[in-house]
């Protein structure tokens, strides 16, 4: 991987993607042998917005890769409340670290972000933008449940805010998957990420009922509505309901249906899934250690 930065899954090749995925697989199989590969090396950790998954698991890959962090803490603890801007924060920051982490909510921040630095600054979702590093993490659950041949994907629920759909999709894209988007019409995917991937030749169809396209999945994945990110949630609540999920509508599916989540669920799926074989989003999440071993692997290999 020859990237300095990674801000969007739009720029991962087919070939970077199983550069990363493959080297995911070797850290999973054995992860002993990664257990010094970066020893002393730190991460900077800047998160301007809410994060367990993301942060928890950046912070288990820097230090089971021999490293550590150093974490800016809550946005009311950093001199952010002083009223420092993002720039001054990363320039600051990049002396402090071998790479820079950075979830903000204002889209495109990860790039504005990153041409201040000469670190490696990756994404961890900016805003209703990007979020490639969970990207890379549901490419390997889907390598490894569905595999990449021939795949039907359905990507549920908030469209238009969900970012890690609007990585999702472009990955996608580049594994040449079929993609149905199932949404209210007030929650379709955003007109420039629909524009996008018609340009890079995605096979997309978009429905509002999951009902007619589900038998035909390998994989559903779900996600939350992004009521932060909301002017009106009302809307949203109004027709929430057709966008959850139980055991009963998964009887229509495949006996391999794949289910995933990116997490945190609030109610799209129901708990009388998660003990079935079509439960993936715990081990997707999980799926998230050995995937940024991977990539901070790779990143930091580069900068030597
Ligand atoms: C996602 C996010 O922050 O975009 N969470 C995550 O990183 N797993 C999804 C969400 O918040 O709904």
């Amino acid at each position: 991987m020859r990237h300095d930065h990674i801000i969007s899954a739009k720029q991962l090749s087919r070939a970077d993607i199983e550069e990363v995925l493959d080297r995911a697989a070797e850290v999973a199989a054995d992860p002993e042998a990664f257990a010094d590969r970066h020893e002393n090396a730190l991460l900077g950790l800047l998160f301007f917005e809410p994060s367990t998954r993301t942060k928890m698991s950046f912070t288990a890959a820097a230090k089971r890769l021999g490293g550590d962090v150093v974490d800016m803490g809550t946005v009311e603890s950093s001199s952010v409340k002083k009223g420092e801007s993002l720039a001054d924060t990363v320039r600051v920051v990049e002396g402090y670290a071998d790479a820079l982490v950075l979830r903000h909510p204002s889209e495109g921040s990860a790039q504005m972000a990153s041409e201040f630095v000469d670190v490696p600054l990756i994404n961890a979702g900016d805003g209703a933008g990007q979020h490639p590093t969970q990207t890379l993490l549901d490419l390997y659950t889907i390598r490894e449940s569905a595999g990449f041949d021939d795949l039907t994907i359905g990507i549920m629920g908030d469209l238009k805010y969900g970012r890690t759909v609007h990585s999702l999709a472009h990955a996608l894209t580049t594994v040449d998957a079929d993609q149905h988007f199932i949404s209210p019409e007030s929650l379709q995917l955003p007109r420039s990420v629909r524009y996008d991937l018609h340009e890079e030749g995605a096979t997309i169809r978009e429905h509002t009922e999951l009902e007619p396209v589900l038998p035909e999945l390998d994989v559903l994945y779900v996600t939350r509505i992004q009521a932060e990110r909301f002017p009106d949630e009302s809307e949203y609540r109004a027709v929430a309901g057709e966008y959850q999920i139980d055991a009963e509508t998964l009887e229509a599916a495949r006996d391999d249906l794949t289910v995933m989540h990116p997490l945190p669920r609030v109610d799209e799926i129901a708990h009388d899934i998660d003990d079935t074989d079509y439960a993936h989003y715990f081990q997707q999440a999980h799926n998230g250690v050995p995937v940024r071993m991977a990539l901070l692997d790779l990143v930091l290999e580069g900068q030597r």
